[in-house]
């Protein structure tokens, strides 16, 4: 059992968090998109211990993060694709991740065994510094334990690591709340694989054409072999069972009245995830804001699941959201959450 320290970014601690990811250890670590649990990318020893802190299946590969260009070509193979310097031109830092062929350089530990390895530059002023002054690329999955959603803030990741890391940076609340895109550039056009906060439409724009890959908003079936392995693991699912309902606003609402007191006439402890603009409908029944628009409710969603577990809430009612910008992200993570339990309303 480790002895879990956790300190606000301020250089000096940074000085430290770094001395710990040169020595082999770990550190978590915030971004713009969710907090990261770190160690030094080329230490295959190190990259191990990421793997044992958070119960993850060895099997789903880490995303690299890196401080600049030259440090993530090194752990490219060949040059860098004409549509990735593009896209690394508009959008990094921040919360975009793309697929590449790896180079040697990289260990087998964090690539799970794939010919490929995501590479991220975040846009975190303390992420940045952790890097440079760490002197290596650092991966990093997101700093919960293996199937709980992304922590978005320190106390989520004390949570659930606390004695399982030395060191957790404190940076805050995260910016954008929803892990990062993931976009293979080994092909062409782009896939994504996991929806974030760079939008399909804004890839469109800067590469001309993006494909989507199905199991984006699909269940994988039986015998599908996944793009990404992260889409095979149970993900960001809170402790409640939890619906998601899409439609029309009223139809939504309507239909979470319904699904809510029926519940609560069993005996079961409901809550409800809503629109700022829609608390008021439902009343007197337990209702978490998840803001005014799709941005806030990224930045609220994982921490709105964690509170109403801790609650222990027996459902959650969710409603959805539109799937284009970053509505395609939110509804991904709710879908996954929900076990891909969605109702669909149908139009007002
Ligand atoms: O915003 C983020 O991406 C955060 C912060 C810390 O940077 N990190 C994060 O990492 O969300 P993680 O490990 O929780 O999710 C990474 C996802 C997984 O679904 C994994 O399967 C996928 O990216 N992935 C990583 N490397 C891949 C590769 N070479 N090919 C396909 N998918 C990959
Ligand atoms: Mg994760």
């Amino acid at each position: 059992m480790t002895r879990t320290e956790v300190l606000p970014a301020s250089p000096e601690a940074i000085e430290r968090a770094a001395a710990l990811i040169r020595n082999g250890d770990l550190v978590a670590f915030p971004t713009e998109t969710v907090y990261g649990l770190g160690a030094d990318a080329l230490n295959a020893r190190a990259v191990r211990r990421i793997f044992e802190a958070k119960g993850r299946p060895g099997d789903n590969p880490l995303i690299v993060h890196v401080s600049g260009l030259g440090q993530a070509q090194r752990l490219i193979r060949g040059a860098l694709p004409e549509q990735a310097f593009r896209l690394a031109e508009m959008f990094w830092p921040g919360p975009l991740t793309m697929v590449f062929e790896k180079s040697a350089l990289v260990p087998g530990a964090v690539s799970a065994g794939l010919n490929t390895v995501g590479v991220r530059m975040p846009a975190h002023p303390a992420a940045r510094a952790l890097i440079e002054r760490s002197g290596a690329p650092i991966a990093a999955p997101s700093a919960n334990l293996s199937g709980a959603p992304s922590p978005t803030s320190a106390a989520h990741v004390l949570h659930d690591l606390d004695g399982r890391v030395p060191l957790i940076l404190d940076g805050g609340d995260c910016a954008v709340g929803l892990e990062s895109t993931v976009l293979d550039v080994t092909r062409t056009p782009p896939v994504v694989l996991r929806p974030g906060g760079v939008t399909p439409e804004m890839i469109a724009r800067a590469v001309g054409e993006v494909a989507l890959d199905p199991h984006v908003m699909a269940p994988l079936a039986d015998g599908d072999v996944p793009a990404s392995p992260g889409m095979k693991h149970r993900h960001y699912a809170p402790e409640a069972e939890l619906i998601v309902v899409t439609g029309g606003g009223r139809c939504v609402v309507s239909t979470i009245l319904e699904l809510s007191d029926a519940a609560a006439a069993q005996g079961r402890r409901a809550a409800i995830l809503a629109r700022e603009a829609h608390l008021s409908l439902y009343g007197d029944r337990t209702v978490v804001s998840l803001g005014a628009d799709e941005g806030q409710a990224a930045r609220a969603l994982f921490a709105a699941l964690r509170a109403l577990d801790a609650e222990g809430m027996d459902l959650i009612l969710a409603e959805g959201y539109g799937a284009d910008g970053l509505g395609l992200a939110l509804m991904n993570r709710l879908a996954r959450a929900a076990a891909f339990h969605l109702i669909d309303t149908g139009e007002d």
